[in-house]
């Protein structure tokens, strides 16, 4: 397989070994000065850095084909809500009313997240809202590996350019991909963890997914206490 197939298969550290063969190959022939635009460059230094607009990072992810997700997507889901955001909350993937309408959590665990933002007193426009990943898995199947390799940057310099203090991870796989951990979403909720962004901690508070909490009404009460734990962080001290 060529270096391109294996990126398109999900394997960006092939291109990355690719381009580095080729300064080798370069720096060989003597090669020392390269003739980047000024723009290309400040879009690689100003990775995962503050300061990198939203919408910068969104039409990337408007044009990835990073992996084969993209071939089955109606619409990529972003992420939205108020992008310089104090909370923000990740979950795991676009579902299908996601892949339809381009917006994270609009179908029925989005209504019961809504309603988990209006009990903290906050709106949907107070917070930032995004998932792992940023295309629908076929059937929602769990994201595979490579999917999350290809798409985490994103991820990271979304919180990067939002730079909020609070994030709530919501169910096992936002948690354990943020906080890169095998321990179990039952072990991890209701305490604080720290997630690095840029020199910066930010306090990443792991509950139970909103889809999960629909078929187990009586786990509300847990996440109920997460959020209460969350708003009380949250306060001006
Ligand atoms: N479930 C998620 O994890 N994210 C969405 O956007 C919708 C459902």
């Amino acid at each position: 397989m060529n270096r391109w197939a294996a990126f398109e298969k999900g394997d960006p550290g092939a291109v990355l070994e690719g381009a580095a063969e080729y300064l080798r190959f370069l720096k060989e022939c003597n090669c020392s000065g390269f003739d980047l635009p000024k723009r290309s460059i400040a879009r690689v230094e100003n990775w995962g850095k503050a300061g990198e607009s939203l919408s910068a990072i969104r039409s990337e992810v408007l044009r990835c084909r990073g992996c084969p997700l993209h071939q089955h997507r109606n619409r990529p889901v972003f992420g939205a809500g108020n992008g310089t955001a104090r909370l923000v909350f990740v979950g795991e993937a676009p579902g299908r009313d996601e892949d339809l309408a381009g917006e994270p959590f609009v179908g029925e665990a989005g209504k019961l997240l809504t309603k988990i933002i209006a009990a903290m007193n906050l709106t949907r426009e107070d917070v930032y809202i995004c998932n792992i990943l940023k295309c629908r898995p076929p059937e929602n199947r769990n994201p595979l590996p490579q999917e999350v390799r290809a798409c985490s940057p994103f991820l990271r310099r979304q919180i990067a350019s939002i730079g909020p203090d609070f994030i709530c991870a919501l169910g096992a796989f936002a948690a354990q991909t943020l906080l890169k951990t095998d321990t179990p979403i039952s072990r991890l909720r209701g305490s604080f963890h720290t997630f690095r962004s840029g020199g910066r901690r930010i306090s990443v508070m792991p509950t139970f997914h909103p889809a999960f909490l629909l078929h187990h009404p009586e786990r509300k009460r847990d996440v109920w206490a997460d959020i209460q734990k969350l708003m009380q962080a949250m306060e001006p001290h």
